[in-house]
């Protein structure tokens, strides 16, 4: 279980920053969004919840990064609760109504707009 909170942002040199993009290898991820600006994510709000799936790649979503990288940023804030899992997810059919079809592509620039049309 990892909580997000704010934070100051990594400026010494020598600090262990946080490994942007990555798989879990061997976990089912779980990030409950619980308020401020994600600053990893775009479109993602409040009360959302994400899975990324064990094995399945992921990382700060284009817009977001960029837009982080330009405001220089000196914290983060954010709340937000992860949780890796020892044994793998299925997802509820009350989940699957309420799914945000497009987050899957999200990392495609052309990911978001898909999905809202
Ligand atoms: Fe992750």
């Amino acid at each position: 279980v990892c909580t997000f909170v704010p934070r100051p942002i990594e400026s010494d040199p020598e600090a262990l920053k946080v490994p942007f993009f990555h798989n879990n290898d061997d976990y089912d991820e779980v990030i409950f969004y619980h308020r401020g600006q994600f600053f990893s994510r775009d479109n993602i709000h409040p009360g959302m919840i994400t899975l990324h799936p064990c094995g399945f790649p992921h990382g700060p979503h284009p817009k977001a990064f960029a837009a982080g990288a330009k405001a220089a940023r000196k914290e983060t804030d954010e709340v937000a609760v992860m949780i890796d899992t020892r044994d793998a997810l299925d997802v509820a059919p009350a989940a699957e109504s309420v799914e945000f079809k497009g987050y899957v592509g999200s990392w495609n620039p052309e990911g978001f707009r898909q999905a809202a049309e």
